[in-house]
């Protein structure tokens, strides 16, 4: 168990899966109270409990993050429960598949309202409870789609450009109350969202291994690589950073070429690197991973 988180209480948003079960995991260990939030209440209560039985303190609280009384209760709750909040990681998000002119307007209302209207209400229902501690932290998960587009994904694109602004526009107004908010822009991720998306395509490891083509480093991360850049931004280790990005892809967005890069090497695609233990995902192949 580490103490990075000691005396924290955490509301974490997407908690019951991938990658806000991982910050959910990890920031338990790191000594945080967390509330775990999500519409999934079979898989968030399992997780709470599995962490509350290593010894964590967590909650699960069933909550729709596109309803503002549901939000509203979440923080109060949570409050109740632990005394206090300190922090807000934003992890519930969709992800839909279709050309600008195939969606609804009612396909879009939801994927904005679970992507970024998820975040303006829970800061705007927490930031009384944040504001009393000297210094307090929000984490919002973007993706390498609040830099670049992908195909077919027009309102997610758009959502996850808008929550890499919000939580810039965020860090401005509230840096005078103490509270520092960043956003983690993850590459591809080996999360059930990810595998979701795979199994739409006729051969799901033959569409993964080519999408890893394009990384340089040829893996997915892992929910825990994602949750280690939450951890930092909500602690003093990230001291004086607020308003900005941290992006974990593995080497995504800083190749132009991949199909014909020259002379550099890419790894090889590496599958199957996922494994559960008690403390969640992790690569089971890097040899520097912790
Ligand atoms: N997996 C990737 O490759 C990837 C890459 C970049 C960014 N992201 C982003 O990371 C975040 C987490 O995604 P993930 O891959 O862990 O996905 P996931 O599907 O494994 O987890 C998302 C969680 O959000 C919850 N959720 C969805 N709608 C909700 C609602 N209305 N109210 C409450 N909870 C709700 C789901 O129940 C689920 O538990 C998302 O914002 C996603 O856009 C994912």
């Amino acid at each position: 168990m580490g103490t990075r988180l000691q005396h924290q209480t955490v509301w974490i948003s997407g908690a019951a899966s991938g990658m806000g079960e991982g910050v959910a995991r990890l920031f338990a260990r790191e000594g945080a109270s967390v509330a775990l939030i999500d519409v999934q209440a079979a898989k968030g209560l399992a997780i709470a409990e599995e962490i509350r039985s290593e010894g964590g303190r967590a909650v699960f609280i069933e909550c729709d993050v596109r309803h503002e009384a549901s939000v509203r209760f979440s923080i109060a709750q949570t409050v109740v429960e632990f005394g206090g909040l300190q922090s807000l990681v934003n992890c519930a998000g969709i992800v839909q598949v279709k050309l600008l002119h195939e969606l609804e307007v009612a396909d879009w209302d939801r994927l904005m309202d679970i992507n970024v209207k998820s975040i303006f209400l829970s800061i705007k229902h927490a930031i009384a409870h944040l504001k009393k501690n000297p210094r307090s932290y929000v984490v919002n998960i973007g993706s390498i789609g609040s830099f670049i587009s992908q195909s077919s994904t027009p309102a997610y694109i758009a959502s996850k450009g808008a929550v890499l602004m919000l939580s810039k526009s965020i860090a401005l107004d509230y840096a005078a109350d103490g509270l520092r908010c960043n956003c983690v822009c993850p590459g591809i991720t080996d999360t059930p969202m990810l595998r979701e998306h795979l199994n739409m395509t006729p051969d799901p490891e033959a569409t993964l291994k080519s999408r890893l083509r394009r990384v340089p480093m040829g893996v997915p991360l892992t929910p825990n690589d994602i949750a280690k850049a939450a951890l930092y931004f909500s602690c003093e280790d990230s001291a004086g950073v607020t308003g900005t990005s941290l992006v974990i892809d593995g080497g995504y967005l800083a190749a132009a070429e991949w199909e014909h890069p020259g002379a550099t090497r890419f790894m090889e695609p590496q599958m199957g690197l996922r494994e559960k233990g008690g403390s969640g995902y992790s690569r089971i192949t890097l040899p520097t991973d912790s």
